[in-house]
C-alpha cells in the first residue's frame, strides 16, 4: 500500500459524512477533488471502500475495516504531534513567572540559572505585591507565582520551597542594634518603616505584632524593599523585611539585622499556579527546577 496521511483524512471525512458534497464541505476542497482522492484510495489498496446505492453511499466491508484501521492511525498520529509539541515546548516554549516584589532578588537567580539551561525559551517576569499577584492567579495570567502563603480556600495548587525569615533592620549606630538582646517591648517604643497595604510582608508583621499584644508605631509607608531599606539606612526608622531582600547592605554594614526576641518571624516561599490548569512544559521544567535547587541547598533560607 502506498497511501499518503491526506488521503486516509479525506477517506475520514467522507466516512463520517457518508457524502462527498458534505465531505468536501468540511475538508474545503471541491467534491471532484474529494471524489479523485477516494478513486487513488481504492485503486492503491485494489477494493472499493464506498458503495453506492441509490442516491446514498454506504462503506464496503473492505471499507468499514479500512475505517477502523485509519482511525488508530490518526490517533497515533495526533498522540505523536501532542508529544512533539510537548518537546518542543521545554525547548522553545514560553514561560510566564510573576513573583513577590520580595522574592524578586532569588527568583530572578532562578531564572537566570534556569534559562542558560533552556536557550531557546522566552521568559517573561512580573514582579509585584501580594495583593497584585493574586489578582493574577484570579484572572489567570500569569502560569507560575512565588509568593507567601496565598489565603485558604481558593482554587489554587500550592507548594512550599524555602524558609522566608523576616528580620528587624536598624542602621548600624542605632541604639538597638548596640544590644545582644533586643526584647518585644523596646521595639513598641520605634517607629516602623512600612511597605505598602496589599504586601505579604506588611501582613504579616502587623498580624505578628497584633498576636504579640504589642503596638506598632508606623511611619513612612513604601512601595518596595529596597525603599525601605534606604529609609531605614537614613534613619526614618526600624523596617522589617525578609532576609532575601538583604544582601549587600549587610556586607558593606550599611543595616544591621538586630536581634529581637521572638524574630525573625518566620515565612516561607511557596510556588502557586492556579489548580486544574494545564501548566506548559517550561513551566513544568521551571516547577521542578525550582523544587530542585532549593532542595539541594542545604542551607534553605540563604539562596
Ligand atoms: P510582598 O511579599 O508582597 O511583601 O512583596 C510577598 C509575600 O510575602 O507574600
Amino acid at each position: 500500500m502506498n497511501l499518503t496521511f491526506r488521503q486516509i483524512q479525506v477517506f475520514q471525512a467522507v466516512a463520517r459524512a457518508l457524502s462527498y458534497t458534505q465531505a468536501a464541505q468540511s475538508l474545503h476542497l471541491s467534491q471532484p477533488a474529494v471524489s479523485m482522492q477516494i478513486k487513488q484510495l481504492e485503486e492503491n489498496i485494489g477494493l472499493p471502500l464506498f458503495e453506492q446505492l441509490g442516491k446514498k453511499i454506504y462503506l464496503t466491508d473492505a471499507g468499514q475495516e479500512f475505517s477502523n484501521y485509519s482511525n488508530q492511525i490518526s490517533h497515533l498520529v495526533r498522540e505523536a504531534d501532542e508529544v512533539m509539541q510537548q518537546l518542543k515546548g521545554v525547548q522553545m516554549g514560553r514561560l510566564a513567572v510573576s513573583v513577590a516584589s520580595t522574592a524578586n532578588s532569588f527568583a530572578t537567580r532562578l531564572l537566570a540559572d534556569f534559562a542558560k539551561q533552556h536557550e531557546n525559551i522566552t521568559i517573561s517576569l512580573d514582579v509585584t505585591n501580594r495583593r497584585g499577584l493574586l489578582d493574577q492567579l484570579a484572572s489567570n495570567e500569569t502560569d507560575i507565582v512565588i509568593m507567601g502563603k496565598p489565603p485558604e480556600g481558593l482554587d489554587l495548587a500550592i507548594e512550599p520551597f524555602m524558609d522566608n525569615p523576616l528580620v528587624v533592620i536598624a542602621p548600624p549606630d542605632h541604639p538597638l542594634a548596640q544590644l545582644d538582646r533586643v526584647p518585644m517591648d523596646s521595639l513598641q517604643k520605634e517607629t516602623f518603616v512600612v511597605r505598602e497595604q496589599g504586601s505579604g510582608t506588611r501582613i504579616a508583621m502587623e498580624r505578628f505584632f497584633a498576636e504579640k499584644g504589642l503596638g506598632l508605631t508606623t511611619g513612612m509607608e513604601m512601595t518596595s524593599n529596597e525603599a525601605i531599606k534606604q529609609a531605614v539606612e537614613a534613619g526614618l526608622g526600624l523596617g522589617i523585611v525578609s532576609i532575601h531582600t538583604l544582601e549587600l547592605e549587610l556586607e558593606t554594614n550599611r543595616l544591621v539585622v538586630i536581634n529581637a526576641a521572638n524574630f525573625p518571624i518566620l515565612r516561607h516561599w511557596y510556588l502557586v499556579h492556579r489548580e486544574g490548569k494545564r501548566l506548559s512544559p517550561v513551566s513544568l521544567a521551571f516547577r521542578d527546577f525550582v523544587l530542585q535547587s532549593t532542595n539541594e541547598n542545604p542551607a534553605k533560607g540563604s539562596l
